[in-house]
């Protein structure tokens, strides 16, 4: 009997919501009951990806990047890390580690996985020396990076800060600003056209926030 390979997107989708749930649940310590299945308070890792994936989707179209590609890759950058590890990173390897298990039994195009894996490798670090290549490569880092700006960003970061530590609106804002030195050289580093602009955009609303932020409190 032939078996019909699982729809790769959903089988991404599915690996990564195990593992993230996970990992959630052992850093928070404790998790909602529902529907019979533990949850945790917030799903970091998981909300960071769904919005790398949506704004991988959005830069494919607009630069003509292989979309199969990039949101595999988008999918699965981050798919075997972990909150709160100290010391060495290995995020990336272990991820592209992952990438053949993960696809084994599924429709992904196999000539693609190679592509795939070398844009995860390459996906780490918050500034860029020179430009990424291949396309994909620069746009998985690029949209990587965006979804640490902007609106979704902030809901980001707000919902994992009380995981690590107690959470204030003063604290809130000194880490925000904090952020905002780092998020200047983010935006520097775009590889794309298109994400630089959009990269700009966020920037600004991140400062408008914050500034707004000091005024109020
Ligand atoms: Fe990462
Ligand atoms: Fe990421």
């Amino acid at each position: 009997m032939i078996s019909t390979p699982l729809q790769w997107q959903s089988a991404c989708e599915h690996a990564l919501r195990d593992f993230t749930r996970q990992d959630a649940l052992r850093f928070w310590g404790w998790g909602h009951d529902i529907d019979g299945l533990r949850v945790p308070a917030f799903d970091y890792r998981f909300e960071h990806t769904l919005a790398v994936v949506k704004l991988g989707r959005w830069l494919a179209s607009q630069v003509n990047a292989d979309e199969d590609i990039l949101i595999c890759a988008a999918w699965l950058h981050d798919c075997r890390k972990r909150l709160g590890s100290k010391g060495f990173d290995n995020h990336a390897n272990d991820a592209a580690d992952a990438l053949d298990g993960i696809l084994d039994s599924t429709d992904f195009p196999r000539h693609k996985i190679s592509a795939t894996r070398h844009a995860i490798l390459n996906h780490v670090g918050l500034t860029l020396s020179e430009p990424l290549e291949p396309l994909e490569t620069a746009c998985l880092w690029d949209v990587d990076k965006l979804s640490k700006l902007g609106a979704a960003s902030l809901i980001h970061f707000i919902g994992i800060t009380p995981a690590f530590q107690p959470a204030s609106t003063w604290e809130i804002l000194k880490k925000g600003e904090k952020w905002l030195e780092l998020a200047r050289g983010i935006m520097d580093s775009m590889n794309t056209a298109p994400a630089k602009s959009e990269a700009a955009k966020r920037f600004e609303f991140l400062r408008n926030y914050y500034k707004q932020l000091r005024a109020e409190i």
